[in-house]
């Protein structure tokens, strides 16, 4: 074949990869500037997408309907598609550096205590890194540090010229309090120590570079919590609730906290929801149900997805190990992965150029 029928063919499939749209930005591939790489030779197309996060749940839709809009062109041979991502960044904010080589940030918090926000952050960190991102935890609860047991790790940091250097657990470097005070003894801070520490953990330690650092966040939204969502450039807060009625006034003072600080809300997400007995099948709601849907559509954010209440969730919380990990295979793991899937598109949206369009019910 020579060589114009392959700039023929090449023009051909940039055109047809101008009509084929990406569902969350409903822009065609082209005009997003996703498309790179383009080489014809001999009628084998090769090109390669770039998706905006390594975690993007239209990752297998995208190329399908690569494929698809390319069927019909004459003359080709063979489509070789490489997917790979450049995750977009929330930069810095309002005066508020950014963190060296983390490129969003991601608060998971709750208008109350107890409502499994640290279950959840873990989790979803662990999500996010097999769906193929670069994910760290901070746990900045610093009354009640309680990630590194979850992740089941020994380690401490290690301080070398004034950088700390977190230990990993799962491929995820963890910095909490509970590297700095031994077990059991009682932490009380004061406003200016726990600036001063939070402070540190932003700017001194070597995080690497990371798609995502969720940040485990104190229950609750009281000046503690505020000083630290601004003292974190966020790119978007999590409401972790569970479904009962008073859900709602508790995700309304989370989100309000939030506003307060101009932090955008990436959404709510259901915990707790129904127990599925695994003796008789039976489906409890024991906190009640529908109570994080809700409290969305009320607030007008979107509904990321429900976690059910389980006995291995809790075990695995409890071991170091987390479902994700124990269990890869289980429904709960799933529920993660769609969440941490939803998540992602989120910020690739918040983060864009290219205008959100209406965000509702992505469970
Ligand atoms: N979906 C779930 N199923 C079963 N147990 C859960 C679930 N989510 C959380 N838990 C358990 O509930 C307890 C509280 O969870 P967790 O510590 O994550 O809450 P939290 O909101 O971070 O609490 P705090 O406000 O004290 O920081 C833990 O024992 C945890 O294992
Ligand atoms: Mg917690």
């Amino acid at each position: 074949m020579n060589q114009e029928k392959d700039q023929e063919i090449g023009q051909a499939v940039m055109k047809a990869l101008g009509r084929v749209i990406e569902p969350d930005f409903k822009k065609d591939l082209v005009t997003l500037k996703m498309i790179e790489n383009l080489g014809v030779k001999d009628g084998h197309v090769t090109f390669t997408v770039i998706l905006t996060t390594p975690a993007c749940p239209l990752k297998e839709e995208i190329k399908k309907a690569c494929m698809e809009a390319l069927a019909p062109i004459e003359g080709i041979r063979s489509v070789d598609i490489q997917m790979t991502a450049r995750t977009t960044g929330g930069g810095a904010k309002e005066g508020k550096a950014e963190i060296e080589g983390v490129r969003n940030v991601i608060a998971v918090s709750s208008g109350k205590g107890g409502v499994g926000k640290s279950t959840t952050a873990v989790n979803l960190a662990i999500a996010l890194t097999e769906l193929g991102a670069k994910v760290g935890i901070l746990d900045s609860d610093v009354y009640g540090p309680n990630i590194p047991m979850m992740l089941g790790i020994k380690g401490l940091p290690k301080q070398v010229n004034n950088r700390w250097f977190p230990p990993k657990a799962y491929e995820i470097p963890v910095m909490s309090m509970a590297f700095m005070a031994p077990p059991g003894a009682p932490l009380i801070w004061r406003g200016p120590m726990l600036h001063g520490i939070i402070t540190q953990f932003v700017r001194d330690v070597e995080w690497g570079e990371l798609d995502y650092l969720v940040v485990d966040m104190p229950p609750g939204t009281g000046d503690a919590q505020l000083s630290l969502a601004q003292l974190v450039p966020v790119t978007g807060a999590i409401i972790v609730t569970t479904p009962q009625e008073v859900a709602l006034s508790d995700s309304r003072r989370g989100l309000a906290m939030f506003q307060k600080v101009n932090v955008p809300i990436l959404g709510i997400v259901e915990n707790m929801s129904s127990f599925h007995c695994p003796h008789c099948n039976h489906e409890t709601p024991i906190f009640s149900q529908g109570g994080g849907e809700k409290a969305a559509a009320e607030l007008k954010v979107p509904f990321l997805g429900r976690i059910p209440i389980d006995l291995s969730i809790r075990q695995a919380g409890d071991e170091g190990r987390p479902i994700g990990i124990a269990q890869p295979d289980s429904p709960l793991t799933a529920a993660y992965l769609k969440i941490a899937g939803n998540i992602a598109s989120r910020i690739s949206i918040l983060n864009s150029e290219f205008q959100p369009i209406t965000l509702g019910n992505l469970a």
